[in-house]
């Protein structure tokens, strides 16, 4: 090894590693010529200069948009290796972020029965997140993330570099799952944050990655096929979906979930979970560090709809993952009726005197 730093991840399919790299150029070499590629359209274009290893006929273009995130892009590609006469003992390398992850996740573990596949992250939220628990979902029509499979990668390289090209809202869609990883567990990784220079860029966005990356770690360690705990990961994600539905995606998915956290965090002060002055201090943080605009929603009751169509509702009762604690969290129940769209109305109220006082 060349003492790079590693998370090593335990799964019952088979244990697997994290290595951060300095230059991922130096990794492609080595992971021999029996290799087929799927690259981000995007990210090729970017980054072309340093691909000149790969032979250009190995490589799977992929559109990294939602319409091509379905089983037609699975067959295309599956259809691509067996025209290279692919065997299993060759390896699938992708570049790219969630989008190219889950549709190669899919297409890896259909062909032959399973290839061996190697994930370069070059988001920041595939890199701090879903690089690793080895989940994937893709579209069933209009309807996102209807099919998957757990099939983590063989091994996982992040070089941070790539994320010097992000938008601007890519680059929140980041710091969104590591904002809710810092309130996940660890009370110092939030403080630390909350204390961070800047953001966007930020000097030390890999030592946040590692952190978000270990507190994901733990939390799928224990929990490996979502039975219960890990459903503590969807923090801010019942009312962050249905804000992006709602805006019809306009808000990215990283904008909506900071403020699906916030609104959690309130209805966890509501239910008595956590009191006021720390909903108001994570609130601060949220207002100071990454939503400095405050979210208008026009038509309150028509997102208060979409929460009902949450995967998370049963029998009308939605088991929300709510602080329960500092930095620490609990799937609690709540009735989906007329007590809680009360409370989101306070909110919504609250938070319109919050931004403008
Ligand atoms: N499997 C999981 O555990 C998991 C977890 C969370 C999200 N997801 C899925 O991931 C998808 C979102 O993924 P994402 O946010 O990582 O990004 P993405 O794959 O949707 O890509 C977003 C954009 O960033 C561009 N891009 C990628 N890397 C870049 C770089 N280095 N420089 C410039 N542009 C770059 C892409 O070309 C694309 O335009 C969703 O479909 C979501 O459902 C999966
Ligand atoms: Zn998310």
């Amino acid at each position: 090894m060349n003492g790079n730093d590693c998370i090593k991840i335990k799964s019952s399919l088979y244990d697997y590693e994290v290595e951060f790299v300095k230059d991922f150029t130096d990794v492609l070499q080595g992971l021999g010529e029996k290799c087929v590629y799927v690259i981000d359209k995007n990210v090729y274009g970017l980054y072309k200069d340093q691909f000149t290893v790969v032979p250009e006929d190995r490589i799977y273009l992929m559109e990294p948009v939602e319409s091509k995130k379905n089983m037609e892009t699975v067959m295309e590609i599956i259809g691509f290796w067996s025209s290279l006469s692919v065997q299993k003992s060759w390896k699938v390398v992708c570049f790219g972020g969630g989008i190219t992850q889950d549709v190669t996740t899919v297409a890896a573990n259909l062909f032959l029965r399973n290839v061996d596949w190697f994930f370069f992250p070059t988001t920041l939220l595939s890199m701090c997140d879903s690089c690793i628990g080895g989940k994937c979902g893709i579209n069933l029509g209009e309807v996102k993330n209807q099919l998957g499979v757990f099939y983590p990668p063989k091994k996982i390289f992040i070089d941070t570099h790539f994320i010097n090209t992000l938008t601007h809202g890519d680059y929140l869609n980041g710091w969104g799952e590591i904002l809710k990883f810092s309130l996940t567990n660890y009370a110092d990784f939030y403080e630390e944050l909350k204390s961070e220079k800047s953001y966007i860029p930020c000097d030390n966005i890999e030592y946040y990655v590692k952190r978000g990356l270990e507190v994901k770690k733990e939390v799928i360690e224990a929990d490996e096929f979502e039975s219960d705990y890990r459903r503590v990961l969807n923090y801010g994600h019942t009312f962050g979906h249905a804000l992006e539905a709602y805006t019809h995606n306009e808000i990215p998915h990283g904008q909506g979930v900071i403020w699906g956290i916030d609104v959690a965090n309130y209805i966890a002060y509501k239910e008595g979970l956590i009191d006021e002055a720390y909903y108001l201090e994570i609130k601060e943080t949220i207002k100071t560090c990454f939503l400095t605009d405050e979210i208008v929603v026009d038509d309150p009751l028509r997102l208060f709809e979409m929460i009902k169509k949450d995967k998370k509702v049963r029998n009308d009762t939605l088991y929300f993952a709510l602080l329960d604690g500092k930095s620490h969290l609990c799937v609690h129940p709540v009735k989906i009726g007329q007590k809680l769209e009360n409370v989101f109305m306070d909110y919504l109220r609250s938070t319109n005197e919050y931004y403008n006082n």
